[in-house]
């Protein structure tokens, strides 16, 4: 499994495992932690989650999986913007800690930007890190304009990456974003990176990219995404099938061809567009 080197020099995998709706559908929470357990065995040690999903089910999902092998996985879990404040984000921190049976999340994250100012954030996230309840904190979905007024923030150079919307489908990032995190040297963490398996999947450019690598599309929406090499992939799969192909897109490497293909049907972006998010 390739890795990816956070800016406190930690190195994560470059595919993690995504959690959003797990146990809420037909599957079962016993086989989607099932699921979870197989894609830390192929070297998805990295686990995102957050309070809001599921009600925090999918925290707890995530604490039966990793239930005995907690030193083996990264931990990333997310508060949700209401509860960003001073008070509000140890009290979130230790609701979550406790449904994912752990004493410390590797990496936690503001989910969105909200009402609470940026700073009062940072502090309340720099406490938790004196504290060791958590390793390295970070954002989710805010764009190049928000990262700027973070980074003039004391201590807000802290930030250990961006959680955003990435895949062919929806490359804005790369106008403004991806070359933003890139000079202050933070990776970014692509969510949905197969588009939640819907249209995406089906475009032709994928397809026949698939085909010249004997690959699915789905592989190569994530190898497309793992291009750079400061990008985190974090592919949600309940089907043991779906998590072992998206294990082994790590191991794909595309040729100038293949993105000619995919650029052709995606074309980057030639001017600012506003962030993506679902
Ligand atoms: N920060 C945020 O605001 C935010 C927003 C959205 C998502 N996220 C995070 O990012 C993770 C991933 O995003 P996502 O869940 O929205 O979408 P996604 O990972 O792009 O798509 C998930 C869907 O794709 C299917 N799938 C997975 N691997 C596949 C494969 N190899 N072939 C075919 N289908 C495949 C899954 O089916 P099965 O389950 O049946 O395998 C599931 O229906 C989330 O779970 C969450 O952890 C964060």
């Amino acid at each position: 499994m390739r890795t990816v080197r956070l800016p406190d020099a930690r190195e994560v995998p470059a595919i993690g495992q995504g959690t959003w709706k797990m146990g809420e559908g037909q599957r079962g929470a016993r086989e989607v932690e099932a699921a979870l357990r197989q894609g830390i065995d192929l070297g998805m040690t990295l686990i995102d989650t957050a309070e809001m999903y599921g009600d925090g089910r999918s925290e707890e999902i995530v604490g039966r999986a990793i239930a005995g092998q907690r030193d083996r996985v990264f931990v990333v879990s997310k508060v949700y913007p209401h509860n960003a404040s001073r008070t509000g984000v140890p009290a979130a921190c230790a609701r979550s800690l406790k449904r994912l049976g752990t004493d410390h999340i590797d990496l936690y994250l503001l989910h969105w930007r909200g009402g609470v100012p940026l700073a009062e954030t940072v502090i309340a996230f720099e406490a938790l890190r004196e504290q060791g309840k958590i390793g390295a904190w970070g954002v989710s979905n805010l764009d190049a304009d928000d990262m700027e007024e973070l980074a003039a923030l004391a201590q807000g150079s802290a930030c250990a990456t961006d959680q955003v919307l990435y895949h062919p489908g929806s490359r804005g990032i790369e106008f403004d974003l991806l070359p933003w995190c890139a000079r202050h040297r933070m990776p970014v963490m692509a969510y949905s990176p197969v588009g939640q398996a819907g249209r995406l999947l089906r475009s032709p450019a994928l397809v026949e990219v698939a085909a010249r690598h004997g690959a699915t599309p789905a592989q190569i929406a994530i190898a497309w995404g793992l291009r750079s090499s400061s990008v985190i992939s974090i592919p949600k799969a309940g089907d043991a099938a779906h998590v072992r192909e998206n294990a082994a897109a790590s191991d794909i490497a595309l040729t100038e061809a293949d993105l000619a293909t995919i650029d052709a049907a995606f074309p980057p972006p030639r001017r600012k567009q506003a962030l993506g998010m679902l």
